[in-house]
């Protein structure tokens, strides 16, 4: 089957029950998404199909129907990028390994909202899971991407 993802076609060989996660990093090596839970639970694995956040450890390969976005997305004028920037500046990261499913999760809320409250960032990011607990970090973070994706 052919896949888009971060608007390059890959040509895939695999079952069609396949979980998408299982595609991206052990066939094509992409690595951003990660393996946390397994169970549709905690947002390690969060990439956008055609710009909605899904969860990828629960998608069987055969039922995407859409474009992949994965954070190793270098699209200047997609909010990802500004959401990557925001994180740097904010040194949001403590182990990282939930950062990459938080900054998918984030970027499409912006997509949806570039102005959010509190309320709707804590809405928006309450079903990502980090065990190191950087979840201020990550709602000033947001904060600052907004600001960069409304031009302010
Ligand atoms: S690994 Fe997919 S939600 Fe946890
Ligand atoms: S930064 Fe370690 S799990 Fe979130």
């Amino acid at each position: 089957m052919i896949l888009t993802i971060n608007r390059r076609k890959y040509e895939v060989n695999v079952e069609e029950d396949m979980p998408l996660l299982w595609v991206l990093r052990d066939e094509l090596g992409i690595t951003g998404p990660k393996y946390g839970c397994g169970i549709a639970f905690c947002g390690a694995c969060t990439v956008h199909i055609d710009g909605e956040p899904i969860r990828s450890c629960s998608m069987p390969v055969g039922d995407v129907d859409g474009e992949i976005t994965t954070i190793e997305e270098q699209d200047s004028s997609n909010s990802i990028n500004a959401v990557k920037q925001a994180w740097l500046d904010h040194q949001v990261a403590q182990c990282g390994y939930c950062q990459g499913g938080q900054m998918m999760t984030a970027a499409s809320l912006l997509n949806e909202n570039p102005n959010p409250s509190d309320r709707d960032i804590d809405d928006a990011m309450s079903a990502n899971l980090c065990r190191c607990g950087t979840y201020p970090r990550i709602r000033e973070a947001i904060k600052s991407a907004a600001k960069t994706v409304r031009g302010a």
